[in-house]
């Protein structure tokens, strides 16, 4: 490891950094999973750019350091950081205002404040490594109020932000009793990206109603203090995965033939179901296992021919909401369990863990029915890994219309989770479908995620950033 450029001319900015402390590794960290890491880390290493961010743990104080060509600079948090502002402000105030109450928010003055000075301190962080003119990249939630401070800081920098999860309606974000703030924050960036145009379309509604600024298709007047006015462009940009990745792993011998074992260690079952997830309340785990017990209750499917696997990743744990979300789905998997399995078959197979990125394309390509239920989601890129690993155009997805990606996946067999009745007639539907509709949907699906893969959608909010510096296209 060396020390790092300290000025770069493409930063980004997110509350977790893109690697994971693993003693096993070179220098001590692995790159972290997922589709933003594969997306940008290119876009970095070729810049020489930045990546602002959280190391993972509490009170870690780390100086700036190279990682596979990228300089990573560390945010430190303390103990009562992480408590206040990611555990409290970001995990539970903004995480189930934003996803429409589904967990009730709980707004505390002293999370807020904690928001504010750890936002400060990205921001900070960002500032001093930006070149003049950098274009700075904000990612997600946990830092909202970054744009505006940075602005502040460093005027003659282009700032893009991208909000990762749904932004609510009107009559929901106005619960926030710090909603102008949170606005005016967000408004500091020159790209306002969401997933979806029903986000953007809630966001510029919010700004106009709580601040009174004109918006035109998106477009945003924003008056600074000293009278000065800026556009500021809202509107969707919807992420998506590293689709080649998934293909290419699925293509493969190995994995191909630890599919085939997954299956025969389920005792090779007609039907194999299938869900990950996050444990959290917006995924619709309980819904999900409500309408699979009660097909089982009603001899519509039967335990020696169905096993749902279920792979429920560890998630936010010292949050209470969390906790007791995992008490319930606990219980509930025990109930079915309890009631439906025999000696030689199970009901459910629940993984309380996460698993390498090859082990899911085996789990995926094991899969007949990918069960994505959702109660609100911004995208869901589980339903995009799915098809992107079903090389062999079979399997089902059965996707919940309130997530991003159903906005883009009209093949799937969309359903409505809260209507049990519906979930169980959708997930039968997706169980009888024969092999041929099954290859007609599924290549249309492949097809829409092979065109939009995450290296596009940087491409594209990148683009519009340079377009704002007034870069050559
Ligand atoms: C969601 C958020 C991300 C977050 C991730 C994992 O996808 O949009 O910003 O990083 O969940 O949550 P965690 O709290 O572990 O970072």
């Amino acid at each position: 490891m060396s020390d790092p450029k300290t000025e770069a001319d493409v930063i980004v900015v997110s509350n977790r950094l893109p690697v994971d402390h693993d003693e096993n590794a070179e220098g001590g960290w692995r790159r972290s999973p997922g589709g933003l890491v594969s997306a940008l880390e290119p876009v970095l290493q070729k810049t020489g750019g930045a990546w602002v961010g959280w190391p993972g743990t509490a009170g870690l104080e780390l100086d700036p350091f190279e990682f596979d060509g990228m300089a990573l600079v560390p945010v430190t948090l303390s103990a009562d950081d992480v408590e206040l502002y990611y555990e409290g402000f970001s995990n539970d105030t903004i995480w189930p205002l934003y996803h429409d109450v589904i967990s009730p928010p709980a707004y505390h003055r002293e999370w807020w404040e904690a928001y504010v000075r750890v936002n400060e301190r990205f921001a900070r962080a960002a500032a001093s490594v930006a070149a003049p003119g950098a274009l700075v990249w904000v990612q997600d939630y946990q830092l909202q109020l970054v744009p505006r401070m940075l602005r502040e800081l460093r005027p003659d920098v282009v700032i893009g932000y991208f909000h990762h999860i749904p932004f609510p309606a009107y009559g929901l974000y106005a619960q926030l009793p710090w909603r102008k703030q949170v606005l005016a924050g967000l408004l500091g960036a020159d790209v306002i990206g969401f997933q979806r145009v029903q986000d953007a379309g809630n966001f510029t509604n919010a700004v106009r109603r709580q601040l009174g600024l004109e918006t035109k298709a998106g477009a945003i007047r924003v008056t600074a203090e000293d009278g000065s006015v800026r556009t500021a462009v809202a509107r969707a940009y919807p992420i998506s995965i590293d689709t080649e990745a998934y293909d290419e792993l699925a293509r493969r011998p190995e994995v191909q033939a630890r599919a085939k074992e997954i299956r025969e260690s389920l005792g090779d079952p007609q039907t194999v179901l299938f869900g990950v997830d996050r444990l959290d309340y917006t995924k619709g785990i309980g819904h999900r296992l409500k309408a699979y017990g009660e097909l089982l209750e009603e001899n519509r499917l039967e335990v020696e021919d169905v096993t749902l696997v279920q792979v429920a990743s560890p998630s936010r744990e010292r949050v209470a909401a969390y906790m007791q979300l995992r008490d319930e789905i606990e219980l509930t998997v025990g109930r079915i369990n309890g009631d439906y399995d025999t000696v030689g078959h199970t009901a459910i197979r629940y993984l309380h863990h996460s698993y390498p990125r090859e082990e899911m394309v085996a789990l995926y390509l094991a899969a007949d029915v990918m069960l994505v239920t959702a109660l609100r989601d911004g995208m869901n890129l589980v339903a995009k890994e799915y098809v992107a690993s079903r090389v062999d155009s079979r399997g089902v997805l059965v996707l919940s219309e309130f997530t991003g990606a159903a906005d883009e996946l009209s093949q799937a067999v969309k359903v409505n989770p809260h209507d049990i009745d519906g979930l169980k007639d959708a997930i039968m539907t997706a169980i009888d479908m024969q092999p041929a509709e099954q290859a007609r949907r599924m290549r249309a699906l492949r097809r829409r995620v092979r065109e939009r893969d995450v290296a596009d959608w940087s491409r594209r909010f990148l683009a519009d950033l340079h377009a704002v510096r007034g870069d050559d296209a």
